[in-house]
């Protein structure tokens, strides 16, 4: 036996086709096309082209994009500010600021002016309080890449049991969320949890994201089980997974690439949700 490998590559360029035909139906009926707006706030290299990509993804669907820059020694008061003037910016529909921020800013304090209307990261306390609650909210884009490609690839979710590596903001413990919401059964592991393997075996979908190249192997696999890798650590000009490939391959059902696999789908699905945020707010616009 030997798992199917999941083509994220694939499913984010069918999922992006698909947007640019939303937007343009949007834009022929005369509708103003979406509107993202990214903030990046110091000179991390790998966010710079992160947001690069993530510009030139989005412009190629149809959007507008407007990134804002500001100097790593940008106060938290200028950053909100910044924030604050994107929240009223009538030519943006969603919205985010690149993480990690520079020390001195507390991302809370961001998440938190972050208009929920416009939070294309799902990073507001009130969007993040309606997923728990198991209502619509927008979430990360990352975890709605994994489980877009679980959907995608009819990797049965309702029932079955989850596990999650990791309870990052990021990842984690929105994914937790949303499968939970899908019918998952879910346990969240992080560093202190015993057994960690064993608990891996009991998974049907198996998820993890701790940055730790090759910690997950067959020995934390269920035979036929979905394991899906978040991990994207740079090595040698690329990046590597949490999986040691080799071993897992021929214990899986499923596996993600990386390169290849959940990477590519992050920007599908923040285009995807700034496509859902854009028509909720055209839908609440009363036209007299
Ligand atoms: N940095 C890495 N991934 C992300 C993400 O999904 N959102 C934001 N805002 N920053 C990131």
């Amino acid at each position: 036996m030997s798992a199917i490998i999941i083509d994220g590559k694939a499913v984010a360029a069918r999922l992006r086709e698909g947007i640019a035909r939303d937007v343009a139906a949007m834009t022929a009926q005369g509708s103003r096309a979406p509107g993202l707006a990214v903030v990046l706030c110091g000179d991390n290299a790998a966010s710079a082209i992160y947001v690069r990509n993530k510009g030139r993804a989005a412009e190629k669907v149809g959007f507008r994009f407007q990134l804002q820059t500001c100097e790593a020694d940008t106060s938290t008061a200028d950053l909100l500010r910044l924030v604050a003037g994107l929240n009223t910016d009538e030519a943006v529909d969603g919205l985010l600021v690149q993480l990690p921020l520079p020390s001195h800013v507390d991302p809370d304090v961001i998440a938190d002016a972050i208009a929920p209307d416009k939070d294309a990261d799902g990073f507001n306390p009130a969007n993040f309080g309606r997923l728990a609650e198991g209502r619509a909210a927008p979430a990360g884009a990352t975890p709605l890449g994994c489980m877009e490609l679980l959907r995608s690839y009819d990797v049965p979710i309702s029932g079955s049991r989850a596990v999650v590596v990791g309870r990052s903001l990021l990842v984690g413990r929105p994914l937790a969320l949303l499968l939970t919401n899908a019918d998952a059964t879910v346990t969240m592991c992080h560093s202190r949890t015993r057994d960690l393997p064993g608990v891996c075996r009991e998974a049907d979908i198996l998820v993890t994201a701790t940055g730790r190249p090759g910690a997950i192997d067959a020995g934390y696999v269920k035979p036929g089980a979905c394991v899906i890798d978040v991990g994207t650590t740079p090595r040698d000009g690329t990046v590597v997974g949490d999986v040691d490939r080799e071993s897992v391959e021929p214990v899986a059902g499923w596996l993600t690439p990386v390169p290849g696999g959940v990477g590519p789908m992050t920007i599908a699905m923040l285009l995807r949700n700034t496509l859902s945020l854009a028509t909720a707010r055209r839908r609440s616009t009363v036209v007299v």
